[in-house]
């Protein structure tokens, strides 16, 4: 009945985890919600009052669709003040979140048959993505011992003949890991040689707290300037997730096939939106400064609080708002097999959600989203503890009735 094409895709349900929290939440139970992927900031005021007038000079109408100039301008001109390279607008595309343009990339570049790199503990989107245009997303995993860092030679060494494209995610969401410059200069170099392309999610780039060099739109600018796409948003940046703006950067002779892919979609970015993103883009950056300062401190304390329990380990993060612990010393045959068990445990008894590692290919592992408020944070991880001594004394029953969550039935953010 459906089209051939959704057999091999995951249908981006709602997530298990965060359906039966808000059951939960409905029979009137406090839930601590750990598995949200989106800022719990409110939108900056001067980006707001920018999205009220532009409703009140009733800027209402279609623009391009690859967007207005301000804003396209307004992004090369923070590409240059960021990352000191040269960006003009042919160069970029305004989309409906970071999501459309890795989408509009897919569809651009990927054909039936072909193969797309791209490492995992991973963001689901990318590879059902690449499924959902017909291509075979090629996995390479990173591990915690390493910290989750993408090894440059495992990347190139997973690269065939039927290689179209390499997709990098830094930082990553889940793990907040960052790709080494050095290693990305060595993916693109070997993809450039081979006509393959490039394309790095910079979602989170503004969201980075180790002092580590991150300029990567510099090292593709100097390595495969043809060949390669960047992908940034406002979402997370500016706490502004539901506006849905994001962009493209790649090659004109690209960008123009994504503009003519999205004015047959969706057509533009809503005006009211980009207007707002131009005083997002254009303003001073303090309230970016000062949301960041908070993850990290949020960060630093969670880390503290959550490490005091021995058998769970985790991964400092460089960047992004989670935290990617290891659960597995948790987890036994008899009891809670799997760390899909443990979320639907966690969330039953303890009354916490998380996002169980099945959902980005990493069992073991939960995702903490640490986009709450501290008192928040401390209290789940009371609970946490609480949860961890009933589970000593043998009071947590194994699997939920309902089931494990498994990474088919859920699509986090
Ligand atoms: C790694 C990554 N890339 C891209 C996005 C897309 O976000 P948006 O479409 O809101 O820009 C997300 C959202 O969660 C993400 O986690």
């Amino acid at each position: 009945m459906f089209a051939q094409r959704l057999a091999q895709v995951s249908a981006s349900a709602t997530l298990k985890v965060a359906a039966e929290a808000e059951r939960l939440r409905r029979a009137g139970i406090d839930v601590v919600d750990f598995s949200a992927g989106e800022p719990d900031f409110p939108t900056p005021e001067h980006v707001k009052a920018a999205g009220k007038a532009a409703i009140d000079a009733n800027f209402t109408r279609y623009t391009a669709a690859a967007g207005i100039p301000e804003l396209r301008d307004a992004i090369c001109a923070r590409y240059t003040r960021d990352y000191g390279i040269e960006v003009v607008s042919a160069e970029v595309l305004l989309t409906a979140g970071g999501k459309q343009a890795l989408f509009n990339s897919a569809l651009a570049l990927f054909d039936q048959g072909d193969e797309v790199v791209t490492h995992a503990p991973y963001w689901p989107t990318i590879p059902e993505q690449v499924k959902l245009v017909g291509a075979k997303p090629v996995i390479v995993s990173t591990r915690s011992a390493d910290g989750f860092t993408v090894d440059a030679e495992a990347m190139v060494g997973a690269i065939t003949s039927r290689t179209k494209a390499i997709i990098i995610n830094s930082p990553c969401n889940p793990t907040g890991a960052l790709i080494d410059e050095n290693a990305v200069a060595v993916i693109a170099d070997a993809a450039a040689k081979r006509g393959i392309w490039v394309i790095i999610d910079l979602c989170y780039e503004q969201l980075i707290y180790a002092d580590t060099p991150h300029n990567l739109p510099r090292v593709l600018s100097e390595v495969a300037p043809d060949s390669s796409v960047l992908v940034g948003t406002l979402s997370k940046s500016y706490a502004m997730t539901g506006w849905r703006c994001g962009w493209a950067v790649g090659p004109p002779r690209l960008i123009a096939v994504c503009n003519n892919i999205q004015s047959h979609s969706t057509s533009n970015v809503s005006s009211i939106t980009q207007r707002a993103g131009v005083a997002a883009l254009t303003s001073p950056q303090t309230c970016v400064t000062e949301m960041r300062d908070e993850y990290q401190s949020r960060r630093d304390a969670l880390l503290q609080w959550l490490l005091v329990e021995p058998r769970i380990t985790c991964v400092r993060p460089a960047g992004a708002f989670y935290l990617f612990p290891d659960v597995a010393q948790l987890l036994s045959p008899d009891m809670l097999r799997t760390s899909s068990d443990l979320a639907s445990a966690l969330l039953r008894h303890a009354h916490v959600a998380v996002t169980p590692g099945e959902a980005f290919d990493a069992p073991g592992y939960v995702r903490i989203s640490y986009a709450s408020s501290r008192d928040r944070l401390r209290e789940a991880v009371d609970r946490i503890e609480r949860f961890v001594t009933d589970l000593d004394r043998g009071v947590i029953e194994g699997k939920s009735s309902q089931g494990s969550v498994s990474r088919s039935d859920q699509t986090p953010a």
